[in-house]
């Protein structure tokens, strides 16, 4: 169910006011996962695309996230804008980008950030630093003259959403808050007490 053109609307405004008032990461969002047991995990990723299917982010795969993510797809994505004073939630399940659509995203990356998806195990235990240095090394040499392809265990997620809401911060505390939840196959909107 696509996400309805005001939503979209209300997230391009924000994102492009963060980043007219020189918010640092604008596209920071704090990402957060669930185990089957009920455990809850919380992170940073960078938010790369946006559009009415949902919110895209790239990890690896095997990472604690993305092991939590294959087991239970829920998760909430939270952003806050400090320069702007406003803050977007969203809920929904994840889903896998296209292995094209990932093609295409990792070819753009910098070819250090490139070997740096080889070289980490992301969220394994390392040993010490020289390890890791060591490992970028062996990958460095290992692409050296071409291009590094994407590796099998770095990819794209998909939010999905079921629930966004805007938060719109004001002086007075009596903030706005606006959430929209899809119910059935409809778009519900609702104003929120503070
Ligand atoms: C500003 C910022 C941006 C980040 N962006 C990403 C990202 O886009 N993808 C990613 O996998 N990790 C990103 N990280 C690192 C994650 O927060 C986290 O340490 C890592 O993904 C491992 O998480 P996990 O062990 O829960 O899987 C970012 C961290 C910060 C502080």
């Amino acid at each position: 169910m696509n996400i309805p053109s005001e939503v979209i609307s209300r997230f391009e405004t924000a994102m492009q006011a963060a980043q007219v008032a020189r918010e640092p990461e604008p596209t920071a969002m704090s990402l957060a996962t669930s185990s089957m047991d009920g455990g809850v995990s919380v992170r940073t990723v960078l938010l790369k695309d946006f559009d009415a299917k949902g919110f895209v982010f790239y990890t690896n795969t095997q990472s604690n996230k993305g092991k939590q993510l294959a087991k239970n797809p829920h998760a909430a994505l939270c952003i806050f804008w400090k320069a702007i004073y406003r803050q977007v939630l969203v809920e929904g399940m994840v889903e896998p980008v296209t292995d094209a659509e990932a093609d295409a995203y990792f070819s753009t990356r910098p070819r250090g950030s490139q070997i740096g998806a080889w070289a980490s195990a992301q969220s394994q235990i390392l040993e010490n630093r020289e390890v890791l240095e060591q490992r970028v090394g062996e990958f460095e040499q290992k692409f050296m003259g071409g291009d590094v392809p994407r590796p099998p265990h770095w990819s794209g997620y998909r939010l999905v959403p079921e629930m966004i809401e805007f938060w719109y911060g004001k002086e007075s505390r009596l903030h706005d808050r606006f959430r929209f939840t899809l119910v059935g196959d409809e778009w519900v909107r609702q104003r929120l007490y503070p």
